[in-house]
């Protein structure tokens, strides 16, 4: 196992406030970023926002703002989701940092000299009022594809990035990276669109004011994903080096969604090849999620917004209903009935019952003192196989980037520990005294494998999982123990004394 991780999510616009799809891709980056610290290796975790750029631009001019006003209010909200979503990010940038434009002038500078980077013409559709060039394909019958006015041919003087000598070492990477990009699928199609050949790619801007300008050529700013992709170098010190730099560059993975998989996967390799600098290791894309079976739109005022969701469903929920609800990488669809659903069956009845209810009982029959196992019998010896079984399928399915399978298999072993109360039917042993012993057995394995189920769902709910681990009697924060720890049946404490219950998931009323 590599001794460091790096995950990035996509840095968000400023343009406009955070919706879903932003909480989702920064709580699958952040449940990653969680399950590599609880395997021991050391984390780093970027997120941030992606400031310059004609949409900021233009927004900033429609309320009568400096894009950088404008930068300045919206970022708090993208700030804030961090505490609200439970994000555990060491590092928020933005890219109108100064340590930013050092960052993106320096890789610039570098393919400028060996001519990867070239003066040319930009030639394409513009439409004056919008200021906005458009390509063949964007262009609706002749017209503006955003406001519906007359295009016209125009040109301006622009850099060009020769993406087209890139196409060969691109295929070269990904077939010797054969994770490089995933899922599978996505893979197939960056592939075949590589292979259809690279056309060289406009890097800079004379008709935009708002951007990284290009020291010497001035009149000219960087275009806005050359500024924004290297963002994930300026995060961890580049161009200076230094220590951060050196532990975790190359990035392990880009979390990004669908839509901006080829910045990622084609654009960004070649920037960095150019530069001389070490392409990323992995980039995943997610899907899209629709809102009660609708595209999310403004216009239909159906944008979940995420702070909402919080305060009416509680992050950890909110958490778990998006990695759960979808397998990862495909589309899903956002509905309240099933996120109810999902929080009332797996969270509250499921797995909050199961440490609770037995919580109930400990508190009956021993005091709420855990007492000490005694020979296991062959129903014990099953579950405490299951649970070995789980985490090995819950590490597989987490280095396969596929949160679904990882908590259906912690699921597994809640639904399997629940059986078990059932069919060691604790409340009868109670009612004999020659049955003591194994009363105090069966309560013990019930709240061992409940203890091993919070471990290995913490990265998705880490703040009930820390309150059901403290309910257990387990010492420090859940967060800092390691995963590996789970395959070691045992580890709750006997002797210690638990609350008489523990409520981790609240019911929501339908
Ligand atoms: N600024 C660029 C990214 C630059 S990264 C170097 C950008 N920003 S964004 O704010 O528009 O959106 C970012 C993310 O939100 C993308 O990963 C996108 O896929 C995701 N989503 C936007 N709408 C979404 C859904 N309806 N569902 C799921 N994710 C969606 O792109």
């Amino acid at each position: 196992m590599k001794s460091t991780f790096y995950v990035t999510t996509p840095i968000y616009y400023v343009n406009d406030v955070p919706h879903i799809g932003h909480a989702y891709t920064t709580i699958a980056a952040d449940v990653l970023a969680r399950y590599h610290r609880m395997k021991g290796q050391k984390v780093f975790f970027l997120t941030g926002t992606d400031e310059h750029g004609e949409k900021v631009q233009k927004t900033a001019a429609r309320q009568g703002l400096a894009p950088r006003e404008l930068a300045d209010r919206v970022v708090t909200r993208f700030q804030g989701l961090t505490p609200a979503l439970h994000i555990s990010n060491d590092d928020f940038i933005r890219t109108t940092e100064p340590r930013h434009y050092a960052s993106v002038q320096d890789l610039f500078r570098k393919s400028l000299g060996n001519g990867d980077i070239y003066l040319g013409e930009y030639e394409g559709w513009y439409c004056t009022p919008c200021e906005s060039y458009w390509t063949d394909l964007q262009i609706v019958d002749g017209k503006c594809p955003d406001c519906g006015r007359p295009v016209e041919k125009r040109k301006e003087p622009s850099f060009f990035f020769r993406l087209s000598k890139y196409q060969e070492p691109l295929l070269d990477y990904y077939e010797k990276n054969p994770a490089f990009i995933r899922p599978e699928s996505r893979r197939n199609e960056v592939v075949a669109f590589v292979e259809g050949g690279l056309n060289d790619l406009s890097v800079s801007r004379t008709s935009l004011a708002w951007g990284i300008p290009i020291p010497g050529h001035p009149g000219h700013v960087i275009y806005v994903w050359y500024d924004a992709l290297t963002n994930y170098v300026t995060g961890v010190g580049h161009p200076d080096g230094g220590e951060n730099f050196e532990t975790f560059w190359p990035a392990d993975i880009h979390m990004v969604g669908k839509d901006i998989l080829r910045f990622h996967a084609v654009y960004w390799p070649a920037f960095l090849m150019s530069a001389g600098v070490a392409p990323p290791l992995g980039v995943f894309a997610h899907g899209w999620w629709t809102v009660e079976g609708r595209k999310m739109s403004k216009s239909l005022g159906n944008v979940v917004d995420p702070y909402q969701m919080v305060e009416t469903y509680g992050a950890d929920a909110f958490r778990y209903f998006l990695l759960r609800e979808v397998p990862f990488g495909l589309d899903g669809d956002f509905s309240k009935k099933a996120m109810v659903h999902r929080i009332n069956s797996d969270l509250a009845n499921d797995f909050g019952n199961l440490l609770n209810r037995t919580l109930g009982m400990l508190g009956k029959y021993f005091g709420g003192t855990v007492p000490a196992p005694s020979l296991a019998g062959e129903e014990d010896l099953a579950l405490i196989a299951l649970s070995r079984e789980v985490l090995s399928a819950v590490d597989a399915a987490m280095e396969n980037v596929e949160f679904h399978k990882a908590l259906s298999a912690v699921w597994d072993l809640v639904k399997a520990a629940n059986r078990y109360v059932e069919a060691q039917s604790p409340w009868t042993l109670a009612k004999s005294p020659a049955d003591r012993e194994r009363l105090g057995t069966v309560l013990y394995n019930i709240l061992e494998a409940a203890r091993i189920c919070v471990l290995l769902a913490a990265p998705v709910v880490p703040t009930a999982a820390q309150k059901m681990w403290e309910a257990l009697g387990c010492e420090g924060e859940v967060a800092k123990a390691l995963v590996s720890s789970a395959g070691a049946w045992g580890g709750l404490r006997s002797g210690v004394t638990l609350p008489k219950s523990a409520v981790a998931f609240p019911r929501i009323e339908e």
